[in-house]
């Protein structure tokens, strides 16, 4: 990776808040990072029309249109390389990536996921926290290996579980943090700040 403009490919399916975060941070000159494609498995995602918002190629692409997830994932895979992104951000993408995938952009996908990993992976983290009845919860950003939220944690933000806290009001309190978390953890990268051993990333 470079120290220059890192470009970047957004795979989302919902509302498009992270995206946002990140298309935001790059206008504001934040963050050095050009977005080259946005990908979206939901057609009416409100995350595609954000993307558009801010004239950056942003594209349904229908798994029903595939016969198998791994032609659907390597159709996504495809539209990315056609880009020459660098680094493959998952946005709220509901979708589990395929190993083929996973292979084909090894070390160069991310996630940021609304728990602090590894507590609370898979769906509904927020939920899981309260019904846990943790104390603590918040997000982290970390690479996408084969497993469920498993990969090495690159950043995390830990936010309070109030005891009246809701799955909405927590989620907000998460999301806020996630809109900073996700950039921050880009900026590492783009600026090769970030080493692996085993699994521990160490930062430079
Ligand atoms: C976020 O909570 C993110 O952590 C999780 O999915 C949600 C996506 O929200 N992976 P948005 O679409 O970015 O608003």
């Amino acid at each position: 990776m470079t120290t220059g403009k890192i470009k970047l490919g957004v795979l989302v399916s919902g509302r498009g808040t992270n995206l946002q975060a990140i298309i935001d941070c790059i206008e504001q000159e934040h963050l050095l990072a050009e977005i080259v494609l946005v990908l979206s498995n939901v057609q009416n995602a409100l995350a595609l029309e954000r993307g558009k918002k801010h004239s950056l190629e942003s594209i349904f692409v229908d798994a029903k249109t595939f016969s198998s997830k791994e032609n659907f994932d390597q159709e996504l895979a495809d539209r990315l390389k056609a880009k020459e992104v660098d680094l493959v951000c998952l946005a709220g993408y509901m979708k589990i990536l395929s190993d083929s995938f996973i292979a084909a952009f090894a070390g160069k996908i991310i996630n940021i996921h609304p728990s602090l990993l590894p507590a609370f992976p898979g769906l509904h983290p927020q939920r899981q926290a309260l019904e846990h009845g943790a104390k603590i919860s918040g997000c982290t950003v970390h690479f996408v290996d084969t497993g469920v939220d498993t990969g090495p944690i690159i950043l995390q933000s830990a936010v309070p579980v109030n005891d009246d806290d809701d799955e909405a009001s927590l989620s907000t309190r998460i999301l806020e943090k996630e809109h900073e978390l996700y950039p921050d953890a880009i900026r590492l990268i783009q600026e090769n700040r970030l080493t692996l051993k085993g699994r521990k990333i160490i930062r430079k």
